[in-house]
């Protein structure tokens, strides 16, 4: 169980590095941008039952909803790697060709996918949240139905939703997402923030697609008629 949440924790840090691109130094970003295909294997292969369980059981709406965000982040994450590995000319120089390397299209699809994968993987922790706190609450021993621990968890999800929403402009998540001229205008209204700013702005984005997820994971009926 540990070594599960040890690895979830793994996955998002290296995430949130890599999607602080501008704010530290680019060879990083290469070599660490081929690291995480590691854990993110290893996560794949620790939940392989999920992959060979998907032809079976009855699919309820929450169910539906899970494997829809899973795939879509699967996709995501593949294109962000093949397309970072196309474009990469530090340490790894043209492993695709030169034009692959010198596409605008294929630097756009880099950043698109990467802002998708950030989108899904915040989706994906949310719709995995209950299980994942009740088993931590339970080891940590905290009374989650004392006054305080509400009003704590409610603050928290305020202030990550607040700040998610100023994280979006200011990282011009919209433009990103949407493929929208990205390459004529690189910096961002984030990049004048100073770096603890960029980056926690990055997971405060994370963390209000994980409210999202959570939200429409507990809407979503668990049961199939
Ligand atoms: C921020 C990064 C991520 C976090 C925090 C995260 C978290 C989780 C959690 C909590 C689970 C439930 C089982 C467990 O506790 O391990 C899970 C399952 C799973 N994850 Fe991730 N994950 C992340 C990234 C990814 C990525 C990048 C992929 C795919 C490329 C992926 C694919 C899957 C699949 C296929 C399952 C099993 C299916 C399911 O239960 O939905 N995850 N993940
Ligand atoms: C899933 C993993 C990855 C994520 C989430 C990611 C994320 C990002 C982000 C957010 C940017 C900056 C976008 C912007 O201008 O706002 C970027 C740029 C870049 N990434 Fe990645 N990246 C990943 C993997 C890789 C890999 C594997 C490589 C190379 C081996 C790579 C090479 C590059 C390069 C060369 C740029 C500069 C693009 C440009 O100047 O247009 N990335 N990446």
């Amino acid at each position: 169980m540990m070594k599960r949440i040890g690895l979830d924790v793994l996955l998002f840090g290296l995430l949130i590095f890599l999607m602080c691109f501008k704010i530290f130094p680019r060879r990083y970003h290469e070599a660490l941008g081929v690291v995480i295909a590691l854990p993110i294997l290893l996560h794949l292969v620790w939940n392989r039952l999920w992959f060979s369980s998907l032809r079976r059981g009855k699919w309820s709406a929450y169910r539906k909803l899970s494997a829809a965000v899973d795939i879509l982040l699967i996709v995501s994450t593949l294109v962000a790697l093949v397309s970072g590995a196309a474009i990469a000319h530090r340490i790894f120089k043209g492993i695709f060709g030169l034009a692959w390397q010198k596409s605008i299209f294929v630097h756009q699809l880099h950043i698109t996918s990467s802002y998708w994968m950030l989108l899904f993987s915040g989706l994906h922790l949310g719709l995995h949240w209950k299980a994942l706190w009740t088993r931590f609450v339970l080891w940590r021993g905290w009374d989650v139905s004392s006054r305080c621990y509400r009003l704590g968890a409610r603050l928290a999800v305020a202030a990550v939703v607040v700040f998610g929403v100023v994280g979006s402009f200011l990282h011009q998540a919209g433009d990103r997402l949407f493929m929208e001229h990205v390459f004529f205008r690189t910096n961002t209204p984030a990049r004048d923030l100073p770096p603890t700013a960029f980056l926690l702005l990055f997971i405060a984005m994370f963390g209000m697609y994980a409210v999202a997820g959570y939200w429409a994971g507990r809407k979503a009926p668990h049961t199939s008629e």
